[in-house]
């Protein structure tokens, strides 16, 4: 079998440990994610999906445990360093793309892995232009014609499908989305997961997405995960995740923790 492209061993994090108020937010997680492995992640408010997405980016240090992506080891290495690795979209459209750049440039940019000074030194050549015009077609948004908008101008959904575009620019090893569509509306967010499965599908580029929605959860993806408490209470993949429904997820929650889940916006998103 090919390596894991991710290799989480007995991860651990604790908040204010060995004070009164110590929360144990990760508990022994381990977990690999064979290539192309497209995971969606759910689970109730303070589960530590944001934790555990934190702790592989880098942008939260490890209290125990070792995170490999694709083999190295990167458990104590920079968020700068892995982010050569990694590509993140959060929630908030605004934070993927410079505001005052037009699209085109944005996505130079992106190609440039964020370096300044070929941006500046290269400018968008044309058959670049070509390249981001075929792929801007292809969310079948219209964006082809928007090449020269500033992206501040532009919608959060529009604006998210781009910031997807730009963080598989260059195929990650590993792609993390972080609710990406939970502040766009129900008909938006439809549009920007459709563009997600879409874009990894074609890549094969492997996956983790947090989602507040149990049935986009069912929908996409070809392995599902359900945090609580800190650990891994579900872990479905293939044909046994694929006849499931938001009610049988609901049992199995329940049967694995001995509670309802009480996350509202879950239960709402049915
Ligand atoms: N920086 C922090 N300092 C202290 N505690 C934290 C910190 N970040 C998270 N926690 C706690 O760790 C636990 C897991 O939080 P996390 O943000 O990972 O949950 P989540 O599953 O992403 O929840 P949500 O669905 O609400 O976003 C929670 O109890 C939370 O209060
Ligand atoms: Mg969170």
């Amino acid at each position: 079998m090919a390596e894991p492209v991710l290799q989480i061993k007995g991860l651990h994090q604790y908040f204010e440990k060995g004070t009164p108020s110590e929360n144990h937010a990760l508990d022994n997680i381990n977990l690999d994610l064979e290539p192309g492995e497209f995971v969606a992640i759910i689970g109730g408010n303070g589960a530590g999906k944001s934790t555990l997405l934190n702790s592989i980016a880098g942008s939260l240090p490890v209290s125990f445990g070792q995170i490999k992506i694709a083999g190295e080891d990167v458990t104590y290495q920079s968020v700068e360093k892995r982010a050569k690795l990694i590509s993140r979209v959060f929630q908030d459209p605004r934070q993927g793309s410079a505001p005052l750049l037009t699209v085109e440039e944005n996505l130079s940019l992106a190609l440039k892995r964020g370096s300044w000074r070929n941006f500046w030194n290269r400018g968008v050549k044309r058959n670049e232009r070509a390249v981001f015009r075929q792929k801007l077609e292809s969310l079948g948004l219209g964006l082809e014609t928007r090449l020269n908008a500033e992206i501040g101008m532009l919608s959060g959904g529009q604006r998210q499908a781009i910031t997807l575009l730009m963080a598989t620019m260059r195929q990650p090893e590993l792609l993390l989305l972080d609710e990406h569509t939970a502040a766009l509306d129900p008909q938006t967010s439809a549009t920007v997961m459709n563009i997600t499965d879409q874009i990894v599908k074609q890549q094969q580029i492997t996956t983790l997405m947090i989602t507040h929605n149990m049935a986009d959860a069912l929908k996409f993806g070809n392995r599902l995960i359900m945090l609580d408490h800190g650990k891994i209470a579900i872990d479905i993949k293939g044909d046994e995740k694929k006849g499931l429904t938001v009610p049988d997820l609901l049992d199995m929650f329940k049967e694995k923790s001995g509670a309802e889940m009480t996350d509202d916006s879950v239960l709402m998103s049915e």
